[in-house]
């Protein structure tokens, strides 16, 4: 089977889990950086100079961010592929599992798009419990990595698709320009995609809104607000405050070619703006708390740090029925 990945017209369509069409997107070409251990992959410390001290645009931000992601994804999946499971929806470092705290609601016949989906392993999921899914990203290789895992799904169970899973539809596509319809998805949701790497965050939570159908529900999780004002180190050194919370300077990293990465800081107080302005409701914010059984480390989350501070919010929405402005009495 090919591993390319084929765009989404209209991905609610039955025959659209097992689409014969390939599409052959063209390709950005992105340098592999070297691989060190230390930095996650990324370019060593000589080459890049890495800090708060300036601000970055929403469009270098996002060109950095997909040719960064391109060159990860497969170190990224080798990583923490196991640990997030091919099929399964993990909420972030803490190990929660949406099996568990169950806030995407029912799935069963439901048009669901993950965004920021990475190899979609929560749209895989969503699929398995009845969904009818469509996954995006910005990064061909994390496609790439997603289209893999579902032809290896379909040679382990060559027979009959319900064994194998249904195929989840990818596409390429900012989650600040989403190639969808208004009102389309009754779900849509990620678990740290796009949401710490768009300098617009409240664009990408409008156009999430956008695609909603009214009553429709928004999930996405990312790191904790309250992370930024501590050193992204998971011992002792992580424990101790040297930035403020309140300064929004983004995280970037640079080579003499330019921008490398971004990730862009909103308080919580900016975050739930922006779901108001966008037209949703907060129904809730859920602060994991580190399980005693996960011993794993992922950067900067760890159990020392997880037993002291939260790592991860997750944004828990529903988009009004009523437009707020179209409302009696407004
Ligand atoms: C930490 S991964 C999360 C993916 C997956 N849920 C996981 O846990 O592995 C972040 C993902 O966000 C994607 N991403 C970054 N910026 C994006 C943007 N502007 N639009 C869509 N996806 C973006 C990256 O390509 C990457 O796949």
């Amino acid at each position: 089977m090919s591993d390319d990945i084929h765009p989404v017209t209209d991905p609610w369509d039955p025959g659209a889990t097992r689409p014969s069409a390939a599409w052959n997107a063209s390709e950005e070409p992105s340098g592999m950086r070297p691989d060190d251990e230390s930095t996650g992959g990324r370019l060593s410390d000589e080459d890049v100079r890495a800090g708060y001290d300036r601000p970055v645009g929403a469009t270098e931000t996002t060109t950095a961010n997909r040719r960064w992601w391109d060159a990860e994804a497969e170190a990224y999946y080798a990583e923490h592929g196991a640990f997030l499971g091919d099929a399964d929806l993990v909420w972030g470092p803490e190990g929660v599992r949406e099996e568990s705290l169950g806030v995407l609601g029912e799935l069963e016949g439901r048009l669901v798009l993950e965004f920021g989906a990475g190899a979609a392993q929560g749209a895989r999921y969503a699929a398995d419990r009845g969904a009818r899914v469509v996954a995006t990203d910005l990064s061909m290789g994390m496609l790439r990595r997603a289209a893999r895992i579902d032809a290896a799904r379909g040679d382990a169970a060559p027979c009959s698709e319900q064994e194998a899973g249904p195929m989840v539809p990818l596409a390429q596509a900012d989650a600040c320009a989403l190639p969808f319809p208004d009102d389309t998805f009754d779900i849509v949701f990620s678990a740290y995609g796009a949401v710490p790497f768009v300098a617009d965050g409240a664009l990408l939570v409008r156009e999430c809104a956008r695609v909603l159908r009214p009553g429709g529900r928004l999930v996405f999780s990312t790191t904790h607000p309250i992370r930024w004002a501590f050193p992204d180190a998971p011992g002792e050194a992580g424990l101790t405050a040297t930035m403020s919370y309140f300064d929004r300077t983004p995280y970037s990293e640079r080579s003499d070619a330019g921008l490398e990465y971004a990730e862009h800081h909103r308080t919580l107080g900016d975050r739930i703006r922006d779901i108001a302005a966008a037209g949703l409701r907060l129904v809730d914010l859920v602060e994991p708390e580190w399980p005693a059984e996960n011993t794993a480390t992922w950067g900067g989350w760890s159990p020392l740090r997880g037993r002291l501070l939260p790592g991860t919010a997750i944004f828990v929405c529903e988009k009004e029925t009523v437009p707020r402005d179209a409302r009696p009495g407004r």
